[in-house]
This record gives C-alpha cells, sequence and structure tokens, in this order.
C-alpha cells in the first residue's frame, strides 16, 4: 500500500518545526468466524484488511504529546507523557493513544517517558466491527516504540507487543480480549490466522481460492463507547460468573484443587475434556435457561453483593435471570465451529465453512443475543444473493456482516445486496471485498 501521499505533507504543516516524520501503519481486521470466544480462552479465526490506520510521528522535546486526526471529527488533542498517564473523559479518541503509551511505559518503565507529534489518517469504516480502535492502539504503540527507540522483532516480539497491547486497551474502559491486536500485528498478505489464547498462539490459514469474503455494513454504528460499552462488557463479566459456577461443578464431579479461570481452561487447561465431555458439564451446570442472582448466590456459597463486587458490578438483572445456559452454550459451539472452519479452509471446502458461518450467525444471534434486526436482515440479503455463508463479525449490535461468496458471483452478490437490504442507496464504502493486507508496520 503506497503512502497517503499528503500525510507527511500534513504533518510538516501542522508541525512546522517537528523533525521528518516516519509513518506507522496498521490494519483493520475482519473476523470470519470466532466471535466473544476471545477473552474466552477459546480461539477465533480472523484475516487483515486493506483498510488501515497510519500514523505519521516525530520526536518532539520534553514530554508534551500532540495528536492530530486528517479527519475534522477528531479534534485535536494534547497530553503530557508520564508513568501513569490519567485518561481523558470516556469515549475521547486520545484515550486509545494515551493506551498505547501507558502499556508500552509499563513494560519499558523509560526514566523519563518522552513526548512526540502525531497525525493519524485512517481508511477503516470506524464503528463497524473492523477495529478501527485497536487499529489506532496499534498504530501508536508501533510510532511510540520507535521513539522510545526500541525495534520491533527486536526489543519485543510482534506475539508479546499483541498481548501487551490487548491488555493495554482495557485502559479505554473495554474488556476486549486479544484478537484484534493478534490479527493486525501478525496477520499478513495471503492468509487468515486462527488464534489461540493464554498463551497466545498463531497458525496462518490459507484463503479459499475461488471465494472471497465480502463485507457489508449495516451502517448502524458499533460503538465501544457510552451504552454499547455496557452491552460489550456484559459478555465477559457474565462469562466470569459462569466460569464460577462451573468451576464449583467441576470441583464436585472432579476435584477441589480444579481452577477455572476462563471456560476454555476445560478444553486447554488440566481437565483436558473432550467436546462432549464439556458439553455434559455444562449441561449439568446450567439445567435451566436462566440462572438468578440468588441462584448463583446460593450455589457458590456466597452473597449477591459478592457476585456483584467480583464480576457484574452494576450490569442489570432481566427479571428471569440472566440467560447463562445459552451464552455457555454459545461458547462452547462456537469454538467446536472455529476449529472446523480451520479443517475447512485446510480442506478448500467452501461449502462447510459457508454453513458453519452461517451456524455462526444464528448462535451470535439467539445464544449470545449480539445481533439485531438489521444484521439479520442483512445476512439473510446476502444469502438470497449467492452468499454460501454469512454472519455478523466483531463485537456485534451493529457493524458489519461477513459473507463468503463465489469469486464468480461477487458483482451479481453486490448488486443485489445494494438493491436489497440498501434500496439502492449503499454509500461506496458500504460493500467491499475483504482484502488482507501485510501485518502493521513502519512504511
Ligand atoms: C471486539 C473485541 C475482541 C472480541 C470481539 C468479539 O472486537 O475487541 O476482543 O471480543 O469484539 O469477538
Amino acid at each position: 500500500m503506497p503512502v497517503k501521499p499528503d500525510l507527511k505533507t500534513s504533518f510538516r504543516q501542522i508541525y512546522p518545526r517537528a523533525p521528518e516524520p516516519f509513518i506507522a501503519r496498521a490494519p483493520g481486521r475482519v473476523n470470519i468466524i470466532g466471535e466473544h470466544t476471545d477473552y474466552n480462552g477459546l480461539p477465533v479465526l480472523p484475516m487483515t484488511l486493506l483498510q488501515h490506520i497510519q500514523a505519521a510521528c516525530a520526536p518532539r522535546a520534553g514530554a508534551g504529546v500532540r495528536l492530530r486526526s486528517t479527519r475534522a471529527e477528531f479534534p485535536p488533542a494534547q497530553f503530557e507523557n508520564a508513568p501513569d498517564i490519567p485518561p481523558s473523559p470516556p469515549g475521547a479518541w486520545e484515550n486509545y493513544c494515551k493506551a498505547a503509551l501507558q502499556g508500552l511505559n509499563n513494560h519499558f518503565k523509560p526514566a523519563a517517558p518522552p513526548g512526540m507529534d502525531l497525525l493519524v489518517s485512517g481508511s477503516i469504516p470506524m464503528r463497524a466491527g473492523l477495529s478501527s480502535s485497536s487499529a489506532l492502539v496499534v498504530a501508536c504503540a508501533l510510532a511510540y516504540l520507535r521513539i522510545l527507540g526500541k525495534t520491533l522483532d527486536k526489543d519485543i516480539s510482534r506475539i508479546g507487543l499483541a498481548g501487551l497491547l490487548a491488555e493495554a486497551e482495557h485502559y479505554v474502559g473495554t474488556r476486549g480480549g486479544g484478537m484484534d491486536q493478534a490479527i493486525i500485528l501478525l496477520g499478513g498478505r495471503n492468509y487468515a490466522c486462527k488464534i489461540d489464547f493464554f498463551p497466545l498462539r498463531i497458525e496462518q490459514v490459507p484463503l479459499p481460492a475461488d471465494h472471497v469474503f465480502v463485507i457489508c455494513n449495516s451502517l448502524v454504528a458499533a460503538n465501544k463507547t457510552g451504552e454499547a460499552l455496557h452491552r460489550y462488557n456484559a459478555g465477559p463479566k457474565l462469562s466470569k460468573l459462569i466460569c464460577a459456577l462451573v468451576e464449583k461443578q467441576a470441583q464436585e464431579e472432579f476435584s477441589d484443587e480444579i481452577r477455572i479461570e476462563r471456560l476454555g481452561d476445560l478444553w486447554y487447561g488440566h481437565l483436558c475434556l473432550t467436546h462432549d465431555e464439556v458439553a455434559g458439564l455444562l449441561s449439568r451446570t446450567f439445567p435451566t435457561p436462566t440462572t438468578t442472582l440468588q441462584q448463583a448466590a446460593d450455589r457458590l456459597g456466597i452473597s449477591t453483593r459478592e457476585i456483584r463486587d467480583r464480576w457484574l458490578g452494576d450490569l442489570h438483572e432481566p427479571a428471569q435471570g440472566f440467560n447463562l445456559q445459552a451464552r455457555a452454550r454459545h461458547m462452547r459451539t462456537e469454538c467446536v465451529r472455529v476449529e472446523a472452519a480451520r479443517g475447512a479452509l485446510l480442506d478448500r471446502d467452501a461449502p462447510l465453512l459457508g454453513s458453519l458461518m452461517n451456524e455462526s450467525h444464528k448462535s451470535c444471534a439467539d445464544d449470545y443475543q449480539i445481533s439485531c434486526p438489521e444484521l439479520d436482515r442483512l445476512v439473510l440479503a446476502a444469502r438470497r444473493a449467492g452468499a454460501v455463508g454469512a454472519r455478523l463479525t466483531g463485537a456485534g449490535f451493529g457493524g458489519c456482516t461477513v459473507n463468503l461468496v463465489p469469486r464468480s458471483d461477487l458483482h451479481a452478490l453486490v448488486a443485489a445486496v445494494q438493491k436489497d437490504y440498501y434500496r439502492g442507496y449503499a454509500p461506496e464504502f458500504a460493500v467491499f471485498p475483504a482484502d488482507p493486507s501485510d501485518g502493521a508496520g513502519y512504511l
């Protein structure tokens, strides 16, 4: 991807006294399958996109950091770099930059955290579930790494940086897993990646030869701030409660010693259960569709207050209780589907991959409840237009779908979806084939 010709020029105009800038680049990503599994220690299967964030950067005397965007909706920001950087109010875009600096300061512990000037530009559709925010964090981190005099792959490995930044992004208030940072740093031009967590492991998987992944934007903003942040965080919070209850059940069935920190520990921890054994354990842990806070407290032998203090905070409890049975089922079945999707890609079996994507959408919608009417309509429109698989992608509640389409049907599909979902008024960026690019780096 060529350097945007005007980014360095704009940088020089904005910061006329700064030294010559360099450019860090981080791509967006689309997740093919494996949704809300990463923070549960279960696998995902994403790939990078051509669309990216670029950060032009130059050192600056003192500790001041100046941050500008080429997009007017992001106001200029300025802050002091320090061992502990206080966050701006929730929703402020500079928090993503602060998150990166704080993460690297914690790791490298510079005696006097240095300043820098940054100008950010981006081509990743925003609030669309394509990871524009994590790409911003990674681009700022790569910029700052160089300002610190550190070299990627020498002073810190890509996999180490991915893990560090997954943790660092919690600074902005979301409790995401590690998928986005990992694929942005370790993905590449000709492959998707199956990623496992705790510890982070990456396997390159080939892309279909005669099919393409097409991204369709529902145009419903998938914000990760404000109300949407609470909706996203409900996943990680309820997962903690699920784990506590599963741990209790496993202790009674196997041994008091067993600890379940994440659901993935059932497969990959000391227990090493099979898919069927996990299914059995979960059905005994959650015999009814819903579990009230009181029932969970009675089962765990602690108070409802303690459950809130430890895991749920002020998460609203529905009248009938939390749908823990369905949530656990989504994680278990999604894990099975990711493994099968990896196999389908290796075997070049597009119809199988497509049907796994369709099942994943159903599970995301019915069991994990992260879809919305627009995403459901968009998925149906794509299937009607010839997609062999169609599902929401990313955190959900809006944003995009990812669709597996025979290459020969690409144009027909784009036209049909434009007519059916967008009624002919699709903005230019709304429907496009996913084209993977290099992982993050310097230009
Ligand atoms: C967001 C998070 C990821 C992951 C997805 C859902 O993109 O940042 O860690 O949880 O949602 O799969």
